[in-house]
């Protein structure tokens, strides 16, 4: 179908004359930076604003707009603290960058199953519980809010900090809370495959000020927030640049502003689409833990493998076990612990990081479900996601009910 050559997450879609006219507002004057005097009408604040607007969205205290959701990651553990000697807990189906950011802040990641709604099982979370573990980062994963009751209870049982990976999942909400504001800090992607885009880019959020002082050092070379005053002197942590600049925060600018329309179209979208066709023998849905996820995409559930692969056949898609690299066994780099050097590698350290292995094959629960899985596109259209069949955020009624009618027949005839 025609409708599916464009791959990418919903925003894109409407990239139009809004963000141009943000851009060009900052290129008009030539402040692309993202600092600057707040009486000079030279600068026109977007990342400042972007984050603002942000930050309202979500209920957030705090926000702070980064190059990217991988280093908003890696900025939310530096923040916490969490280092050598420390191992995080993450779920095996996740985009790597959630399991990378924990290695490069030099920690240990742990791989937990998922359950059948395909975010990280708390049951399991429990089992991979030590003497080492500091952190849980919950991956709300396709939009769907994990079990944050649970993960909450237990984090707190055990004196866990909890980062939320909410890179697919900006804007989606858990018993009327935004992800992202309920753990101690929430990490999201303005990537090209995202809710909202701006290319590349991203935020974290967090209602704690000591941490929201110690991410913006991080990102900024140590500098307090937004450089107030003099700074010599007054710099307590080593940081990186990671600064978000004023081109990308024009884009971000006018794609928060969309969100709230992003978001109901998705889920009105993926609503028709279900009812068209919840009626069909045979057919079984992913658990989703909030109504208010953000609708990105419909997973289909069958009992077996068989089944499962015969359907995708059918739809010209496949199971998401083979869909790619979101599924620990097909990220090769981490089952050999490939970093770049060994220099403060987590997996050289002393007293841990040697003995915890990754192996294909070692979440047999996660395999069993995402081998019996099939996602179908209501605003994320990747195959690298396993949807590179279903609709988009443009999609009209017609073309929902000719999805309907594929997966209608295809159901049919297995
Ligand atoms: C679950 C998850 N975590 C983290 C990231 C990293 O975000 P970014 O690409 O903005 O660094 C992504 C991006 O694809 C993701 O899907």
């Amino acid at each position: 179908m025609d409708i599916i050559n464009k791959m990418s997450g919903p925003g894109r879609y409407l990239i139009g004359e809004e963000e141009k006219q943000e851009i060009l507002d900052v290129l008009d004057t030539g402040h692309l930076f993202r600092f600057g005097g707040e009486s000079d009408p030279q600068y026109k604040h977007k990342v400042v604003s972007f984050e603002d607007e942000l930050k309202a969205h979500l209920g957030s205290e705090h926000c702070l707009a980064l190059t990217g959701g991988s280093v908003g990651l890696l900025t939310s553990l530096a923040a916490l603290g969490i280092g050598p000697g420390d191992d995080v807990i993450v779920p095996g189906y996740t985009f790597v960058a959630s399991i990378s950011a924990i290695i490069w802040a030099r920690a240990v990641p742990i791989l937990a199953e998922i359950d059948e709604s395909l975010t990280i099982d708390p049951d399991d979370i429990e089992k991979k519980i030590t003497d080492r573990t500091k952190a849980i980062m919950p991956v709300h994963m396709l939009g769907n809010p994990c079990d944050m009751d649970r993960i909450m209870s237990i984090a707190r049982k055990h004196n866990l900090h909890v980062v939320e990976d909410c890179a697919q999942a900006l804007g989606a909400s858990y018993r009327g809370r935004k992800v992202g504001t309920i753990g101690d800090m929430g990490a999201y992607s303005l990537n090209h495959m995202k809710v909202i885009s701006a290319g590349d880019g991203g935020a974290i959020t967090t209602n704690d000020y000591d941490l929201y002082h110690r991410a913006f050092g991080v990102h900024d070379q140590g500098h307090l927030p937004s450089r107030y005053g003099e700074e010599i002197g007054k710099r307590g942590i080593i940081g990186l640049n990671l600064r978000m600049n004023e081109l990308t925060g024009a884009v971000a600018l006018a794609q928060v502003r969309k969100l709230d329309y992003i978001l109901s179209t998705l889920r009105r979208n993926k609503k028709l689409l279900k009812d068209m066709i919840s009626d069909i023998p045979g057919i079984g849905f992913r658990r989703i833990n909030d109504e208010e996820e953000c609708a990105t995409l419909l997973t289909i559930m069958f009992d077996d493998k068989k089944i499962a692969d015969k359907f995708a056949s059918k739809i010209g898609s496949g199971n998401m076990y083979d869909s790619g690299w979101h599924v620990y066994n097909h990220m090769e780099q981490i089952l050999n612990k490939k970093m770049p050097t060994n220099v403060g590698c987590p997996f050289e350290c002393k007293e841990h990081g040697k003995d915890v292995e990754y192996a294909p094959h070692m979440l047999p629960q996660t395999d069993d479900i995402l081998s019996r899985s099939v996602s179908i596109s209501i605003g994320v259209v990747d195959k690298g996601l396993g949807s590179a069949f279903g609709i988009n955020l443009l999609s009209d009624e017609a073309e929902i009910e000719a999805v309907a009618a594929t997966i209608r027949k295809a159901m049919q005839e297995l």
